[in-house]
């Protein structure tokens, strides 16, 4: 079984969908322990019912140090709200070079990188928004796409109904794109000088 390390920040809703997608074989994987950068939040009661270890506001050195001696396999970053240096991100990738940092972000990236991804996309006016599951590499949200997932927003009347649909969709599609990749059940070909990593 992969063992994963999930970083999170906040509520813990993406992490309560990967803890349960593990209990039922929805994401072949051992979740590890919990990191938080903020010791009040909803993760850590997650994590805590779940008797799961908690890293609290631990440093980048601090979860080297856990990655290498509990042998992680990846990184899932569930709403970590902050941006991991060039050198962590360096030192977690695999012999191919990919990555072995997943993130989840509440847009079609490259739309709508950063904070309140779910407003900005409704405060534009698109017609439809999405989810997207990638890679973490040094340019913020600008991995390569793992996965993708798109829907209509032009008849919603605020960014609460845009995130409200959106998070359902959030807590299907992570765990699954988590599950092939951590499982290595992908093809890489280059795009635009680039790994582009699709299911197998
Ligand atoms: C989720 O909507 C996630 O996509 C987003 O934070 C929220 C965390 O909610 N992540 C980002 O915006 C990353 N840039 P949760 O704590 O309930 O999982």
């Amino acid at each position: 079984m992969r063992r994963l390390l999930v970083l999170a920040s906040g509520r813990g809703s993406n992490f309560r969908a990967l803890l349960e997608a593990a209990k039922h074989g929805v994401l072949r994987a051992e979740i590890v322990a919990l990191g938080v950068s903020k010791r009040e939040s909803g993760a850590v009661q997650i994590a805590e019912a779940h008797r799961l270890p908690i890293l609290f506001t631990p440093t980048e050195d601090e979860i080297l140090d856990f990655v290498k001696r509990e042998r992680i396999d990846a990184v899932i970053l569930a709403g970590y709200m902050r941006i991991l240096t060039p050198k962590f991100i360096e030192a977690l990738r695999d012999d191919q070079g990919i990555s072995r940092i997943v993130n989840i972000h509440p847009s079609l990236l490259p739309s709508f990188p950063g904070m309140n991804a779910y407003a900005q996309a409704f405060d534009a006016g698109v017609r439809e928004t999405g989810i997207t599951v990638h890679l973490v590499e040094k340019e913020v949200d600008g991995g390569p796409i793992l996965e993708q997932k798109t829907f209509r927003i032009d008849q919603m009347r605020s960014a609460e109904e845009v995130e409200a649909r959106g998070l359902p969709i959030e807590h299907d599609l992570f765990p699954r794109t988590v599950d092939w990749f951590v499982n290595g059940e992908y093809r890489v070909e280059k795009r635009g000088g680039r790994p582009y990593v699709r299911p197998a």
